[in-house]
């Protein structure tokens, strides 16, 4: 079985999103692919209760806890790849997780780690991108599902969806409407790849 690992920190409509798409396009039977976890560095994230809810394992890493650790960031990752590893992933996906990963980290599952950034990546890459596109005047906006590599929102781009920035528009109603697109492309992007890993 190729099992999927889903990083969270806060909603995580992306995650369900990704999870409603599973079960309707039926992966494990088209690809032989499951979501066999749902891993989150905040207990508080609204999307740990919903995955629970559907029966999927979660787990918390709690990125908080290693403040005081000598090297925060090194002791936080090893006990996410503790968790992930557990489950030998074909995919870890990165759904509005918001920790900056070191290159160890990006580079033990380089070719297989995708995130879901919310602007048309290369412009806008960070925080903010709603705001700053409206700022930029930008006439249109969007969301990219690239895979991740060490440089932060730099990753080969799989998919890319382009919504009008329409006048009037403030951050938040910009980032509903991109957010419904990235719905929509993020699991049409990981099909993609499951079927790539079937061929
Ligand atoms: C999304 O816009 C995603 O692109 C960004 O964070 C937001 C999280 O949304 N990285 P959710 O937690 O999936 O609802």
């Amino acid at each position: 079985m190729n099992n999927i690992v889903v990083l969270i920190s806060g909603g995580g409509s992306n995650m369900r999103a990704l999870v409603e798409a599973s079960r309707r396009e039926d992966w494990a039977a088209r690809y032989g692919a499951r979501i066999s976890l749902v891993l989150s560095n905040r207990p508080d994230a609204g999307g740990l209760a919903w995955a629970r809810e559907q029966g999927l394992a979660t787990a918390v890493v709690d990125h908080r806890f290693y403040a005081q650790a000598p090297q925060p960031r090194e002791s936080f990752e090893a006990d996410l790849i503790r968790h992930i590893d557990a489950h030998a992933p074909a995919l870890v996906l990165l759904a509005g997780f918001m920790r900056i990963l070191t290159p160890g980290f990006v580079a033990r599952y380089a070719g297989r780690m995708l995130n879901i950034h919310p602007s048309l990546l290369p412009a806008f890459t960070g925080l903010h991108t709603h705001q700053r596109a409206i700022d930029a005047g930008c006439r249109y906006a969007g969301a990219t599902v690239h895979e991740v590599t060490a440089e932060l929102d730099h990753g080969p781009i799989l998919a890319q969806a382009v919504v009008p920035v329409l006048p009037g528009d403030d951050a938040d109603t910009l980032a509903a409407r991109v957010l419904s697109q990235e719905h929509r492309i993020y699991p049409q992007a990981v099909a993609e790849r499951l079927r790539q890993l079937g061929n």
